[in-house]
């Protein structure tokens, strides 16, 4: 009897500790932590990249180990406390680290700011509390890869100059994350910098190179994504401004923004955020193609063009490598990425 009573006990005793810990997990919104992705964010924080911390901060779907910021939209410094104050909007305690303030090779160049002078609408929006951490972006991205290899990924939204730091101080460890999901190139349309080349990758074509050539695998949202489906219209945004408290501070962010997509006759549209969805909300990505990528880094006209070579066609002059090592995002859901935006801006 004693030793059926015993069996009895342990076995309640192993189900409430087991209940206790799905319990703990469960009330992290339904994911354990080992089926979340384990994420850096790397970013030059505009109005766009506040909507992709937004959606990080608020997704089940990932575990936000740090974010690192760096030049790009506006200053470095400007980038920190925008990152900050919009991750404490979206109640997200993730660490924040600074990064670089220029290209590999080049001085900054001052372009037309889209997302107004502050990046973030200059609606007064940026009063952090919070303060960035002591440790360079750089190390923080080697060591926490170092100390987890194989299990990070880093979301790229800005140009690629603190990643390719990190892969030219310590290419083996580089090799080592499990995968990039990155904002940038045209895809497989035309530029927003030049005609040929994304903003992100004409800030620094020698970066993007040095990060394609790494063999660290890939997937890339392009220019090409946007559209006007995913875009905000004047009603979203305006559903946006009587939602929460980040569809307030979103809309704000996006003041400047909207008013060049309005002059050019078009929606809002929101390239960082379609990246992170591609992450956190895998079901808008509906197709990519496996390409081998390099970026023009010589030719002046052609600076900052990433030209795709798509795996299975045959060109007459193939890439040197056989390194397919990029999935670029071909087909979206865009109806899904608006319905879940919009309900995390509102609800
Ligand atoms: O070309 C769009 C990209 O450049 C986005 O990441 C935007 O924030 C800017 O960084
Ligand atoms: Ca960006």
């Amino acid at each position: 009897m004693i030793m059926k009573k015993s069996i009895i006990f342990l076995t309640a005793l192993s189900l409430t500790v087991c209940m206790f810990a799905g319990c703990k997990a469960a009330e992290a919104n339904g994911k354990t932590e080992s089926e979340k992705h384990r994420v850096i964010i790397d970013t030059d924080t505009g109005s766009d990249d506040a909507a992709a911390l937004l959606i990080a901060a608020k997704s089940e779907n990932l575990d936000i180990l740090g974010v690192t910021v760096l030049y790009g939209n506006v200053p470095l410094k400007q980038s920190a406390d925008n990152a900050i104050m919009t991750l404490e909007t979206g109640g997200c305690s993730a660490p924040v680290y600074i990064g670089t303030e220029k290209p590999l090779f080049k001085e900054r160049e001052e372009m037309i700011s889209v997302h107004g002078q502050d990046g973030m609408g200059d609606q007064d929006l940026i009063h952090p509390n919070g303060k960035p951490q002591e440790k360079p972006a750089v190390d923080y991205i080697l060591d926490t890869v170092k100390e987890n290899p194989g299990e990070i990924e880093i979301i790229c939204l800005g140009p690629l100059t603190n990643i390719a730091m990190a892969v030219q101080k310590d290419p083996d460890t580089m090799k080592k994350v499990k995968r990039l999901w990155i904002m940038g190139t045209t895809g497989f349309g035309p530029g927003n910098a030049t005609p040929v080349a994304e903003f992100n990758v004409y800030n620094d074509a020698e970066a993007y190179d040095t990060v394609l050539r790494s063999g660290v695998p890939a997937t890339i949202v392009g220019l090409d994504c946007q559209n006007e489906t995913s875009g905000l219209s004047d009603e979203d945004l305006s559903k946006m401004a009587k939602g929460n408290e980040m569809g307030r501070y979103e809309s704000k962010a996006l003041t400047k923004l909207t008013q060049i997509y309005r002059k050019l006759g078009q929606n809002t549209g929101l390239p960082d955020a379609l990246a992170m969805a591609a992450i956190a909300w895998p079901e808008y990505v509906k197709e990519t193609k496996k390409c081998y990528g390099t970026a023009c880094i010589n030719n002046d006209a052609a600076y900052g063009q990433v030209i795709f070579y798509v795996e299975g066609n045959v060109y007459e002059s193939m890439p040197e490598t056989g390194e397919y090592n990029l999935e670029v995002v071909s087909k979206t859901d865009d109806q899904l990425f608006k319905k879940k935006f919009l309900k995390l801006m509102t609800e």
